[in-house]
């Protein structure tokens, strides 16, 4: 019989990798929460609806690369492309703006894009999202950038830093994207590419962002947005970059700069990495003032960002040398020490300790390379003699060093190397 195979774009997680995952949603959980975010879950699945109406329609996102689909009453169903339209969604139906003034959530979860897969780009990808709803004040938009530098350099990823840019709001965009257009009537279609002639006549300011170098050299010399936007945007602009500044934290302004998603005003930026292939964009975001009222729901300013777990996953390779050992393999050379051996294993548990029992009966010398092969820092050994006298042997595995102890204290023994692993790991924090 033929095998069945996942889906194309779609992974399997195996350990050590899942670890990765589980390390950034750790970290994530810790550090946003410290700036008061908390866990949002939302459904996998919306009414298509939903995106078409937030990311909007002429995007490639909605165009190209949803996974939609009738259920069986005929409705449009659509995959989460990205987490933001579905956190919208819900604070609007739980009137989350009547019960407090400022939101903040944080989302993590699979997200489904129809994109080519490659290394980085993936049709099931996950990200880790923050959105802050009701404060327009640009303190916010600079705290958020904070937050997330902040995560990623918890992560040990402190070389990176954020591109930004402005992209003006609902009353001055209209008059830049009419400077923008004439400078691009100047250009003759027939040099850029398709996207490029495609979105001329939808969304022009996609332009600028076009990675296919005949496009790029065309759009040099473009008006720049920062140039065109209202008094209070280019205040709101200065102060989030002023408070950057102050706290010293390094930042590229990148004029073209425009983001995939229309529901964009303002701050917008993207962390991009240049040491993981072609798709180097690790985290995304920006304000987004007019989209919760665009979607039925008040006049509430939002801002918020997403990071790719997969393109964090590649960064964070090197970090899978440093996953913590176990602390025990439990060898029993005797098949009536199995029981014993087995609750005197669990109670190790009890006390917080990581371990593994061999539950086939073989040599000494089989069960010790088990116990280094797993990266045990002890073994501890129950044969014929030790079951008899109530004992068991501790080995350190790397010192070779092994001391014989009363079973009766074994917690004790549990207890002092929880509390040096503990000792250990505090040594670690930054
Ligand atoms: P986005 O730029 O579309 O923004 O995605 C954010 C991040 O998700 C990207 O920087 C990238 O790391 C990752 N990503 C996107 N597509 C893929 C893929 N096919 N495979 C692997 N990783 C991918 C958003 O999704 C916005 N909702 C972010 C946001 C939140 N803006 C405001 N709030």
């Amino acid at each position: 019989m033929s095998k069945i195979q996942s889906i194309k774009g779609f992974a399997d997680l195996f350990a050590p990798q899942s670890y990765l995952y589980t390390f950034m949603e750790d970290t994530a959980r810790r550090v946003f929460g410290s700036y008061g975010y908390h866990e949002l879950r939302t459904p996998l699945m919306e009414y298509t609806e939903l995106f078409q109406r937030s990311i909007g329609t002429e995007t490639d996102v909605v165009q190209k690369e949803m996974y939609t689909f009738p259920d069986r009453k005929d409705r449009s169903l659509t995959l989460r492309p990205e987490a933001t339209a579905g956190v919208m969604r819900a604070y609007i139906e739980h009137n989350c703006h009547a019960r407090e003034g400022v939101s903040k959530f944080f989302t993590c979860g699979p997200m489904f894009r129809y994109e080519r897969p490659q290394k980085g780009r993936m049709r099931q990808f996950h990200q880790l999202n923050c959105e802050c709803l009701g404060a327009h004040e640009p303190q916010v938009d600079a705290e958020v950038l904070l937050m997330l530098m902040f995560f990623l350099k918890e992560m040990g990823l402190k070389e990176l830093k954020p591109e930004v840019n402005t992209l003006g709001c609902r009353e001055c965009r209209p008059a830049y994207r009419e400077a923008l257009t004439g400078f691009l009537h100047r250009i003759a279609p027939a040099t850029l590419c398709e996207d490029c002639q495609r979105r001329m006549g939808t969304n022009p300011m996609r332009l600028l962002d076009c990675k296919v170098p005949a496009c790029k050299e065309q759009i040099e010399g473009a008006p720049r947005i920062r140039e065109h936007v209202c008094a209070e945007c280019a205040a709101h602009f200065d102060t989030v970059l002023a408070i950057l500044d102050a706290q010293g934290t390094a930042y590229v302004i990148n004029p073209n700069l425009v983001r995939g998603l229309d529901y964009y005003t303002r701050t917008t930026f993207e962390v991009v990495s240049a040491d993981i292939g072609a798709q180097g964009s690790v985290a995304g975001g920006g304000r987004y003032d007019g989209l919760v009222q665009q979607l039925g729901g008040p006049d509430v300013p939002g801002i918020g960002f997403a990071c790719g777990m997969e393109r964090l996953a590649l960064m964070l390779e090197s970090r899978l040398d440093e996953q913590p050992r176990p602390d025990f393999y439990f060898a029993v050379l005797t098949p009536e020490a199995a029981n014993t051996a087995l609750l005197a294993a669990q109670s190790l548990r009890e006390c917080r300790l990581v371990g593994e029992m061999s539950f086939e009966s073989k040599s000494l010398k089989s069960q010790l390379r088990q116990a280094s092969r797993m990266g045990s820092e002890y073994c501890l050994i129950m044969g014929e003699a030790e079951f008899a006298a109530k004992s068991v042997v501790v080995k350190h595995m790397d010192s070779g060093e092994q001391v014989t102890i009363a079973r009766a204290t074994l917690r004790d023994w549990a207890a002092i190397r929880y509390e040096q692993k503990l000792n250990k790991e505090r040594r670690r924090l930054p």
